[in-house]
């Protein structure tokens, strides 16, 4: 892992915007899409930056994820206007058809990912696009006026697709 460590911060360095590009890269290229520890140590020591400054990049853009994440990603609108156009139960539903349970710690969290790998169901403070809520996105590709019903026929197409080999 440290030759892809070494081989993407030698790609950026010295570079406007290196370490969000660092990250991403990494990320991307990591298995189920995300950013360890480890990496984070790495990163932060092999580019001289502090990692608390490395911390609150990657807690401050939303597209960063701590945590492994499924082949596909439903992330579900939870900003006022989808709120009060039924974002609530369509994440209900989201939940409820993946077998996924949110915590009962009382905490918020804003990530779910089943067992399986497969799906992670997020949520968002906002897309920016509240005249054409409800909005969901799925796999980055943004729906909007989402209703319960075309929900579910999304999600079950979604869930018939093979898995990735
Ligand atoms: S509140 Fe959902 S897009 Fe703005």
């Amino acid at each position: 892992m440290n030759e892809l460590y070494d081989f993407v911060i030698a790609t950026y360095k010295g570079k406007p915007g290196a370490l969000l590009s660092v990250l991403e890269e990494v990320q991307r290229k990591t298995e189920h899409t995300y950013l360890n520890e480890q990496a984070l140590l790495y990163i932060a020591e092999h580019m001289e930056i502090p990692l608390s400054q490395v911390y609150s990049v990657v807690t401050f853009y939303s597209f960063f994820n701590l945590k492994p994440q499924g082949e596909h990603t439903i992330t579900v609108c939870r900003g006022t206007a989808c709120h009060t156009r039924g974002s609530k139960p369509l994440l209900d539903d989201v939940m409820a058809m993946l077998n996924l349970q949110e915590s009962e710690s009382g905490e918020e969290e804003t990530s779910f990912t089943t067992d399986d790998m497969r799906f992670t169901v997020r949520t968002v403070a906002c897309f920016g696009q509240c005249a054409l809520a409800p909005v969901i996105a799925i796999d980055g590709v943004i729906y909007s006026r989402m209703t319960n019903g075309k929900l579910v026929t999304l999600l079950k197409q979604l869930m018939a697709k093979k898995v990735k080999s």
